[in-house]
């Protein structure tokens, strides 16, 4: 692709709607951004506690293995067998002490080595079982939430995360110790930049739930925004007033510590989204499958140090609260799809709330402005290489 067949507007509040839909582009975004010089998280240790579990996703296509060895350390492997390519594992999760390619039954430990093929002594002379491990792509883990990238030149991940590790940190309980209670999985009939370009001022005006129980937002800011296009939020709580349609009022009670910073986001380009919210501790995990398809895994934490009955109140919060379903996030999906639809019309999408200068990108927001997701699209514009307008 040429990108200088797309022009990008002269003002910093302006996104060409063109770049939503054009699959040129999003065959360029591939190679720039998902295979380029970013981390990406793909899993949380928590998911695969024993030695022998493992997890399967697919990133942009590539199939992932994520599996615990012997030893209890977690290692991310190409989920592709090192013989002829013939992928893996096709369980979603699960226990094993070997896995076996079922083509011509190469066995691989789970340390990603090769411990048995038939007939090696027809092979090529010379033929070294250790020389044909299960390939990995480079990876790192952060308060064991874990990131793969499949370039050797992105930085280390704690350059990577920024000033944004302090909210992911404290998101994951403060110490990353967590216990997964489930997952959700949806497609969203949108692009990857509709669904993570969500802002700061829908939320009170989209989610219906907000008015149902007179709730208002807390007090908060947005800040962090990094260069990087990462941006974090954290507000206090509020408890919801007036009458409750709600029969069961649990549904939005906290049982955390600290109501002052009770509500936490990160989000990390290009489009990983974590939550604390209410005693809700989401990682919501979304790969591109097309340009115009997103899909994303909500998994659901609750910490190793929550009692049965915190356990159970996060486990009914969870996916009833902030899953794609949820009381105070159901409207988002719509709202994805119908953007989608919006985009392939001509012109620019334009941003407002926030913007006190379109001549000049901004780094200072408040919790419900929409301008705190132009520095990401700065960084996208020149990963992407696209040419702004002078005039
Ligand atoms: S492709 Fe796996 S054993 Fe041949
Ligand atoms: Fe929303």
């Amino acid at each position: 692709m040429s990108t200088e067949t797309l022009e990008w507007p002269k003002n910093y509040n302006e996104i060409p709607k063109a770049a939503f839909t054009r699959k040129d582009i999003y065959s360029e975004e591939i190679k720039r951004i998902f295979h380029g010089k970013e981390w990406h998280p793909i899993a949380h240790e928590s998911e695969v506690p024993e030695p022998g579990d493992f997890k399967t996703v697919r990133l942009t296509g590539i199939p992932l293995l994520i599996a615990r060895d012997e030893k209890g350390e977690v290692r991310v492997f190409y989920n592709a067998c090192s013989h002829r390519g013939n992928q893996l594992e096709t369980a979603v999760m699960g226990n094993k002490t070997e896995f076996e390619c079922p083509y011509h039954r190469w066995l691989f430990d789970t340390n990603g080595d090769l411990v048995g093929c038939p007939n090696p002594r027809e092979f090529v002379p010379g033929f070294d079982k250790a020389d044909y491990p299960l390939a990995q792509p480079r990876f790192d883990s952060f308060y064991g939430l874990i990131f793969v990238t499949f370039s050797n030149e992105t930085e280390p991940l704690d350059e990577y995360l920024g000033d944004s590790s302090e909210t992911l940190r404290e998101l994951m309980g403060g110490d990353g110790r967590l216990k997964l209670l489930g997952y959700q999985k949806v497609r969203y009939d949108t692009n990857w930049k509709s669904y993570s370009d969500n802002d700061g001022y829908h939320a009170p005006l989209l989610h219906q739930a907000f008015k149902m129980l007179n709730w208002q937002g807390g007090k908060g800011r947005q800040f962090a925004v990094t260069e990087r296009g990462h941006v974090c939020f954290e507000s206090a709580l509020s408890v919801a007033s007036g009458p409750s349609v709600l029969k069961d009022s649990e549904l939005i009670a906290f049982k955390g510590q600290d109501p002052s910073v009770g509500s936490r986001i990160v989000m990390l380009f290009p489009t990983f989204v974590s939550t604390k919210h209410l005693d809700v501790i989401n990682l919501r995990f979304a790969t591109p499958i097309d340009e115009e398809t997103t899909e994303v895994h909500y998994a659901y934490f609750a910490h190793e140090d929550d009692d049965e009955e915190m356990v159970r109140h996060r486990l009914r919060q969870s996916s009833n609260l902030l899953g794609p379903c949820g009381l105070i996030s159901m409207e988002d999906a719509s709202i994805f799809h119908r953007i989608h639809v919006g985009n392939h019309t001509p012109g620019n999408a334009i941003f407002q709330k926030g913007v006190r200068d379109p001549s000049k990108l901004e780094s200072e927001f408040l919790q419900n402005d929409e301008s705190g997701n132009l520095p990401r699209w700065e960084y996208y514009r020149s990963v992407m290489g696209f040419e702004r307008a002078t005039a």
